[in-house]
């Protein structure tokens, strides 16, 4: 069957591709069909082209380097990529950063969503209507927007949206840009809110590649307020699973819930992390005696589980990997590209260090 957006010569837009996600959906983008793959992107300091330039078709992916941030350079990005379908991933996306500088989340997040979508609203008057009909903004967003939940229920489509981080607002801010492009412009989207992601290529100040850098590196391991925090881990090959049926199939003006069925607390993440140390290196002290509680994250949510009914019965998608197993293919990723790790790490300055705390 033939897919009715990602078609043969579609020119696909992909924002933020040199990130994680967007890096892990233009691999594979690049491997499905014959679809042409632009990458829009600033090249922050969580970006690395490696992942793709790596990839045998990696001729296939072209990068217009460009900051959404800045009216005029995105609207001649649009201009020059022409897009069938556009997938828009670029965001400031780290927590603790985002409490050290909201104003950067506001203007990449917020500003940089609507400047997007204003030169696409131009862009989408512009095409022949044949093009139209298959034409649609993705918008790829977290289940942070809801805020957090106590020991019960789940997060679905129908959750109040009730941001409690600057990250979280601006993600929520940039949801509420893009819907009311539909309604008021007519403009079609689809937006989709997933989980935590994990799984090769992370930049590592993210929970899990920074517990298995820390431990490799036998330094302390820092778990944030009493370790009981929830969050419901999926692999990224899921999520990319996912995003692609959506962008495929997905009915335009609709949004879909994206989860693992992966909830663990923090502390069970890194305990689950320690077991892989002591199985894969022998050493004799077990590496959970490297945990050590930290002072919390300010405004930290507590819990966020997702109900992925919708888009498992309207999409058929499920999660291909459990926790379990995604965790060690991701651990064994690290532990044999522990240059590439360390390079980020140290990008900037940043060593793996404590950030997002409110000073005295
Ligand atoms: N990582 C997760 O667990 C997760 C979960 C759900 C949703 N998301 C969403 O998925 C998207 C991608 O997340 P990620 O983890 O890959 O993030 P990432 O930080 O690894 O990558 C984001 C990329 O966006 C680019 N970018 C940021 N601002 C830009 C701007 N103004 N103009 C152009 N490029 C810009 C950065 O340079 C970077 O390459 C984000 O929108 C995020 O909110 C992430």
């Amino acid at each position: 069957m033939t897919n009715p957006r990602l078609k043969q010569g579609s020119r696909v837009l992909v924002t933020g591709g040199a990130g994680f996600i967007g890096g892990c959906l233009i691999r594979r983008l690049i491997k499905m069909n014959d679809v042409e793959v632009f990458n829009i992107d600033k090249l922050g300091y969580a970006s690395d082209l490696c992942s793709i330039q790596l990839c045998e078709n990696a001729s296939r992916h072209q990068l217009v380097k460009a900051d959404l941030a800045d009216k005029d350079a995105t609207r001649s990005a649009i201009h020059r990529v022409n897009p069938d379908v556009v997938m828009h991933l670029a965001a400031e996306t780290h927590v603790d950063r985002s409490i050290d500088d909201p104003e950067a989340f506001t203007r990449n997040n917020v500003i940089g969503t609507l400047n997007l979508l204003e030169a696409i609203r131009d862009h989408f008057q512009d095409i022949s209507d044949e093009r139209k009909s298959s034409f649609v903004f993705h918008h790829i967003s977290t289940d942070e927007v809801f805020g957090s939940l106590d020991d019960k229920g789940f997060f679905s489509e129908l959750s109040r949206y009730e941001p409690r981080s600057p990250y979280s607002a601006s993600k929520a801010s940039s949801d509420h840009l893009v819907n009311a492009w539909h309604h008021t412009y007519k403009l079609p989207v689809i937006i989709t809110n997933c989980s935590n992601n994990f799984g090769p290529w992370q930049f590592p100040e993210k929970l899990i590649p920074l517990a298995i850098i820390k431990g490799l590196s036998n330094d302390q391991i820092p778990l944030y307020g009493d370790g009981m925090n929830v969050r419901d881990w999926l692999f990224v090959e899921d999520h990319i699973d996912a995003l692609i049926l959506t962008v495929s199939y997905g009915k335009v003006g609709e949004s879909y819930c994206i989860g693992g069925y992966g909830e663990r607390t923090n502390k069970e993440v890194l305990k689950a992390i320690c077991e892989l140390l002591d199985n894969k290196t022998g050493k004799e002290d077990s590496y959970s005696n490297l945990i050590k509680l930290v002072t919390d994250r300010p405004g930290h949510d507590r819990r966020y589980a997702i109900d992925s009914s919708k888009i498992s019965d309207q999409l058929n998608w499920k999660p291909k990997h459990t926790f379990e197993q995604a965790l060690e293919i991701t651990f064994d990723w690290y532990l044999n590209n522990l240059e590439w790790t360390k390079r980020m790490l140290n990008r900037n300055s940043y060593n793996g260090k404590r950030l997002g705390l409110l000073k005295d």
